[in-house]
């Protein structure tokens, strides 16, 4: 192969490259100039930038990329268990596993034009199977589209051969990069209904005004949400759009100042420049028997524009 320049190589849409601690790394590009980069580790997203080159997701300056530890920051997939609602490690193991590719994946019928994408999966080690007894094929498609449209599209199958079903919880656990978390307002979840993760998943009714973050730890998980959410950051005057589909409910996640101190892997002020917000089935599991596929997609946009005060 003929060895190519740096421009050369910069105008690829998509390449696999040696990243951290000698990980690798799949970049995509899109031709306007958008990009993603995702670790084949946890089949990661570790960057988004849109076409101006600015990075939309926050990922630590103290994330760890070393096996096990899952990469704080960016998107990692919480499969086949959310956060500790069951006997497996906190958020399952896909966001720890090493993902290969997917060449020959059956066929999506998602369009794919003027989109860049990779197809990932992941099945279960003899390992996996001594922790989590079942056999699964995860497909995972990860597309750039015109405009920085990130589109994240899973789909899960049984494939057990002694005729057991299987049953997960999932989320797209994305942390959003802010200016300043006190300037930023998370619209769609009002009225809802939600569980506190720090009241003891205790249920209550969210009020009628956009959520916004003021002095302590979040962390709730709204239930039968709408398909679209705004994250709006006023000082950025940008905000961005999640739409979902298989994903009823919606994580919102910062750990404030007391937390963040407690993670390793999280610098003690970086809570001020980050936001989870997560597209996740939590309330209601899913349950596929063998041979069932279930499917479930997040996109990611942004509108940057002047926004109303
Ligand atoms: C969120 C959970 O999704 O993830 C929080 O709701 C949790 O309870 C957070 O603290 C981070 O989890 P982890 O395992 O990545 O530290």
């Amino acid at each position: 192969m003929n060895e190519m320049s740096t421009s050369d190589s910069e105008r690829r849409p998509i390449e696999v490259v040696k990243a951290i601690n000698g990980l690798e790394k799949v970049v995509l590009r899109e031709i306007q100039g958008s990009s993603v980069e995702i670790y084949l580790y946890g089949a990661h997203v570790t960057s988004w930038k849109n076409e101006q080159g600015e990075e939309l997701l926050f990922l630590s300056s103290k994330a760890i990329f070393k096996p096990p530890k899952p990469i704080r920051g960016g998107i990692p997939i919480c499969f086949p268990q959310f956060s500790n609602l069951g006997s497996l490690e906190a958020h399952g193991f896909a966001r720890n596993r090493l993902w290969g590719f997917d060449d020959d994946p059956p066929p999506f019928p998602v369009d794919a034009a003027n989109k860049v994408f990779t197809d990932l999966i992941l099945r279960p080690t003899k390992e996996d199977f001594k922790i989590w007894p079942h056999s699964f094929e995860y497909r995972l498609r990860i597309a750039l589209g015109p405009g920085a449209n990130l589109m994240m599209t899973s789909r899960i199958r049984n494939t057990n051969t002694d005729g057991k079903p299987f049953t997960f919880t999932f989320a797209y656990h994305t942390y959003f990069s802010v200016s300043d978390i006190s300037e930023v307002r998370v619209e769609g979840l009002e009225t809802l209904d939600y569980l506190d993760n720090c009241k003891k998943r205790e249920r209550f009714t969210e009020q009628g005004d956009s959520i916004t973050f003021e002095e302590s730890e979040v962390d709730k998980i709204y239930l039968s949400t709408p398909t679209k959410i705004a994250v709006m950051d006023h000082e950025k005057k940008r905000t961005f759009v999640i739409r979902k589909e298989g994903l009823p409910d919606a994580v919102v996640w910062n750990p404030w100042e007391k937390k963040s101190k407690a993670m390793v892997d999280f610098g003690d002020e970086e809570y001020k420049h980050m936001l989870c917000v997560e597209a996740a089935t939590v309330e209601k599991p899913i349950t596929l028997k063998p041979g069932e596929e279930w499917r479930g997609r997040q996109q990611l946009s942004i509108v940057s524009k002047k926004l109303d005060s």
